[in-house]
C-alpha cells in the first residue's frame, strides 16, 4: 500500500485547544437539525485553511479537494480578500442599500466589466439559492409569462422556488414546489439517449426544450434555467450547441435565458471566465454565488437594464445584499482572479489532471466516465461498463481512502456515484500529481 505524500508547505497552523469532535457533534446533534448532513463516517473537524489545503483538529493536513464544495475559489483566507473584509469591518460593518455606499456600487461597476453584452444590471443577494429564486422572479414579472423550463438532474437550490426547479429526487420534499416548471431531458451524454460520439447531440437533446414548449406549455414561457455544467449533478457537461438551440427556442416563445453560474462562474472551467461562455451564448439573466465572494455570504443576479426594470414598481429588498464588508471581499475576490492568473491556471491544471484521470480509467474499470473543464472535474463510477450500474458504495469508499491519505473530494450525481474535484483554483503541479497518486491507491484499494 503506497501512501502519496503531500507537496511541503510553509504555513504552520495554530495549535488547536477547542472542544473535541465527540463534543461538537454531541452539541450538533443537541441542537442542530438532523436534516443537515456529514461527510464521512467519522465525521472530519476542519479548524483551519490556508490557500488549497486545510488542517484538522490534530494538526493533519488535506488538500481541499472540493473547496468549500465549489465555494473557496482564490484559496482558503486568502490575505488580499482577508485584509479587504476586515478593513471594512473596523470602518462600517452594515449599510443596506437605503443609503448610498461606495463599495457596492464600484464592486457592482467590477462584476459589470466581467460580463459580456448588456449584462451590467447587478442584484446582490446572500445565496444561490436567493439569486435564482429572484432570477425567476424577474423572468416572470418581465415577459408576464408563468411557465420556466429547467433540466433534469439540475441543482438550483432549496427554497420554495429553487426546489421546483431542481429536479434530483433526493433534494425534494413532498410539497407542491415545481408550480409552472417543466424538466426537460438532462444533455447527459454518459447516460442520456445521445452519447458522446453523436454530433447531433447537441440540438437534439435541445429539441427536447421545443417539445415540452409545444406540448406542455400555451406557447409562451417565462424563461428557461440551467447551469452550464451540472454540479450536483456530476459535473455533466452539454454537447455542443445545446444552449444555442434551446436560447433559440425559448426567446421565439418569449421566455428569457437565464444561466446558473454558481459553481461554474469566475473563471473555474479555464477556457472562459463564465461557464455559458463555453457554449457560445449570451444569456438573459446571470446567477452567481459560492465561489464570487471565496467563502463570505455573496451572490448576485446580474441581468441587462431592460429585464431588471421589472422588479420597478413593486418594492423589492434584501437586508444584507451587498453590504459595504461582502462587496470589499467580491472586488478583492475579482483582483486576485486577475492579478495571480487564476483562469489560467484552472486551464493548464485541468488539462493537466483531465490527461491523468483518463489514464486511470484504462487502468481501473470502475471508472465508467471522466469529464469536466478547468478545476471542475467528475469521475463517474460504475459496477460494469455496459450496464452503467451507479458504484454508489464504492464511491463513498473512495472519498474515504482519500480522506485518510489526506485528500478531501466531494460526490455528485443522482445516486452519489460521481467523485468531484473542484479544489480552489490556485492548486499547483505538486498537488494535481498528489491528486492523482491518491485517487490511483484508493481505486486499487477497493479490490
Ligand atoms: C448550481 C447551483 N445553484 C444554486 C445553488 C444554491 O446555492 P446556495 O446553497 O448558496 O443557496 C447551488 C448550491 O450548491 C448550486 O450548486
Amino acid at each position: 500500500m503506497k501512501t502519496p505524500a503531500l507537496p511541503p508547505t510553509e504555513h504552520q497552523p495554530r495549535p488547536y485547544t477547542g472542544p473535541s469532535p465527540g463534543d461538537v457533534l454531541a452539541l450538533r446533534k443537541q441542537f442542530m437539525n438532523p436534516g443537515i448532513f456529514l461527510y464521512y463516517k467519522k465525521p472530519l473537524m476542519v479548524v483551519e485553511g490556508r490557500m488549497q489545503y486545510v488542517w484538522d483538529e490534530k494538526g493533519k493536513r488535506y488538500l481541499d479537494g472540493l473547496g468549500g464544495i465549489v465555494t473557496v475559489s482564490v484559496g482558503h483566507c486568502h490575505p488580499h480578500v482577508i485584509a479587504a473584509g476586515n478593513k471594512q469591518n473596523e470602518l462600517y460593518q452594515h449599510s443596506t442599500t437605503i443609503y448610498l455606499h461606495p463599495n457596492v456600487s464600484q464592486y457592482a461597476e467590477k462584476l459589470a466589466s466581467k460580463m459580456p453584452g448588456d449584462l451590467k444590471a447587478c442584484y446582490f443577494v446572500n445565496s444561490g439559492s436567493e439569486a435564482n429564486d429572484l432570477a425567476i422572479l424577474m423572468a416572470r414579472a418581465y415577459t408576464g409569462n408563468f411557465d420556466i423550463i429547467a433540466l433534469r438532474n439540475a441543482y438550483h437550490g432549496g427554497n420554495h422556488a429553487t426546489m421546483g426547479v431542481t429536479a434530483h429526487g433526493t433534494w425534494k420534499y413532498n410539497i407542491p414546489q415545481a408550480f409552472g416548471v417543466h424538466h426537460a431531458l438532462a444533455p447527459y451524454p454518459y447516460r442520456g439517449i445521445w452519447g458522446y460520439d453523436d454530433p447531433q447531440a447537441g440540438p437534439n437533446y435541445a429539441n427536447d426544450v421545443k417539445e415540452i414548449i409545444d406540448y406542455a406549455s400555451s406557447g409562451r414561457i417565462a424563461g428557461f434555467i440551467a447551469e452550464s455544467i451540472q454540479g450536483v449533478g456530476g459535473f455533466v457537461e452539454f454537447p455542443a450547441d445545446y444552449l444555442k438551440n434551446v436560447y433559440g427556442y425559448v426567446r421565439a416563445a418569449g421566455g428569457v435565458c437565464i444561466a446558473d453560474e454558481v459553481q461554474t462562474g469566475f473563471g473555474r472551467t479555464g477556457t472562459h471566465f463564465w461557464g455559458f461562455e463555453t457554449q457560445g451564448v449570451i444569456p438573459d439573466i446571470v446567477t452567481m454565488a459560492k465561489g464570487i465572494g471565496n467563502g463570505c455570504p455573496l451572490a448576485a443576479v446580474v441581468t441587462t437594464h431592460e429585464i431588471a426594470q421589472s422588479l420597478v414598481g413593486k418594492v423589492h429588498f434584501n437586508t444584507f445584499g451587498g453590504n459595504p464588508v461582502v462587496s470589499a471581499m467580491g472586488k478583492a475576490v475579482l483582483e486576485v482572479i486577475e492579478k495571480e492568473n487564476l483562469q489560467e491556471n484552472s486551464h493548464k491544471m485541468g488539462e493537466y489532471i483531465l490527461a491523468g484521470l483518463n489514464k486511470l480509467k484504462e487502468k481501473h474499470k470502475i471508472i465508467g466516465d471522466v469529464r469536466g473543464k478547468g478545476l471542475m472535474l467528475g469521475i463517474e463510477m460504475v459496477k460494469d461498463r455496459k450496464t452503467k450500474e451507479p458504484a454508489t458504495a464504492e464511491c463513498a469508499q473512495v472519498l474515504e481512502t482519500a480522506r485518510d491519505l489526506g485528500l478531501l473530494l466531494g460526490k455528485g450525481g443522482l445516486r452519489g456515484q460521481v467523485i468531484r474535484f473542484a479544489p480552489p483554483m490556485c492548486i499547483t503541479k505538486a498537488d494535481a500529481d498528489f491528486l492523482l497518486e491518491v485517487l490511483d491507491e484508493s481505486f486499487s484499494r477497493l479490490g
